[in-house]
């Protein structure tokens, strides 16, 4: 009786020291990039590190509307991927908290850029630009021209064959929105969006989804990230990536720690890992063409060359701003995504 009571008091001792250990080391990842990139970056760092990770997938619009709906309780960590707009619209609203990582100085200087306008709430991760991708077997079956241009996407022949995010849910969308707004003007920019309603069969929650139909021949032009566009015709899809003629916007996919994090300490081991060359070189795993920020991780040779891509100058402080995110979303709700279609 006695050697059995020892024995229960010992293992009830290391059961109650596993469970502090697994309650210490566990990390809640929010991540906003590609689905096989957020469970491989996931996977990784368990493996490196023996931290578990807890890790979801949501665009990053609905990422943001999430941490901020958490904010007197927070259960993210850290915030991994999606563009870089809304996570300097959290820097700006307290959501997030400030980090400087003994990484930074490996990091470009665009990436270093994005945390000193947040006050290092946040910092980049990687970068590409917006287009579009068009199905060429559902283009010459349909008669249709083949588009160049933003404004070419306008033309009445091309009605219910293009897609793209809603702005709300994806920071795809709402860079395009951004963009056609630097581009043109804002009432000009904002005549472009609802002339384009016309032709758009459907607004999809997550920014890459238009393009991954139309690699599956259920959609002909999807504007998403051009990256995205080309991981389709890796893939093997009969997918034409298109920089448009009138030059484009891009992202400066973000990362940023959650304030008020539970695991704050592996949030910070996780935020380091993921600025190393080696696990950004990761992406190459999975298809993911996207601009490392780490100066020594590489960039694969079918990645857009974005020096061949006529960039705008993207404000990022200002369509990053908490006013202007939710002033253009909210005039997107009211002006065009109510036209009829
Ligand atoms: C894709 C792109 C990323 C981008 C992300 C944003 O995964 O490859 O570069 O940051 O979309 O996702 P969202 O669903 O918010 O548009």
């Amino acid at each position: 009786m006695k050697k059995h009571t020892t024995t229960l008091a010992v293992s009830m001792i290391a059961l109650a020291a596993s469970v502090t250990a697994s309650q210490a080391d566990k990390l809640t990842f929010y991540c906003s990039a590609q689905e096989d990139w957020c469970q491989l970056m996931a996977r990784s760092f368990e493996e490196a590190t023996g931290i578990d990770v807890n890790m979801t997938r949501k665009s990053s619009g609905e990422t943001f509307a999430q941490i901020r709906a958490e904010a007197t309780n927070p259960k993210g960590d850290v915030w991994w991927g999606g563009t870089g707009d809304p996570h300097l619209q959290a820097a700006e609203e307290g959501l997030t908290m400030e980090y400087v990582s003994p990484m930074r100085d490996e990091l470009h200087d665009w990436a270093i850029a994005q945390a000193e306008s947040a006050g290092n709430r946040t910092i980049g991760i990687y970068s590409g630009a917006l287009g579009y991708g068009y199905n060429t077997e559902l283009l010459a079956s349909n008669n249709l021209p083949e588009p160049a241009c933003w404004e070419d996407l306008l033309k009445p022949e091309y009605k219910g064959h293009v897609q793209m995010a809603n702005p709300n849910s994806s920071g795809t969308a709402y860079t395009t929105l951004a963009s056609m707004v630097q581009i043109f003007g804002e009432d000009e920019g904002f005549e472009f969006m609802k002339g384009l309603h016309a032709n758009i069969n459907q607004y999809t929650k997550s920014g890459s989804a238009p393009i991954r139909a139309a690699g599956r021949g259920e959609n002909t032009i999807g504007i998403v990230f051009m990256h995205d566009a080309v991981a389709q015709a890796v893939a093997g899809f009969p997918i034409q990536v298109v920089a448009p003629c009138e030059g484009t916007g891009y992202e400066i996919g973000s990362m940023s720690i959650i304030e008020g994090a539970r695991n704050e300490e592996e949030a910070k081991k996780f935020y380091d890992w993921a600025l190393s060359a080696d696990s950004q070189n990761l992406a190459l795993q999975v298809n993911a063409f996207q601009v490392p920020s780490n100066k020594g991780a590489q960039t694969s040779d079918k990645a857009p060359d974005m020096s061949m891509i006529k960039l705008i100058d993207y404000d990022f402080v200002k369509y990053g701003s908490s006013d202007e995110r939710k002033r253009l979303l909210q005039k997107w709700d009211e002006d065009v995504s109510t036209l009829p279609q």
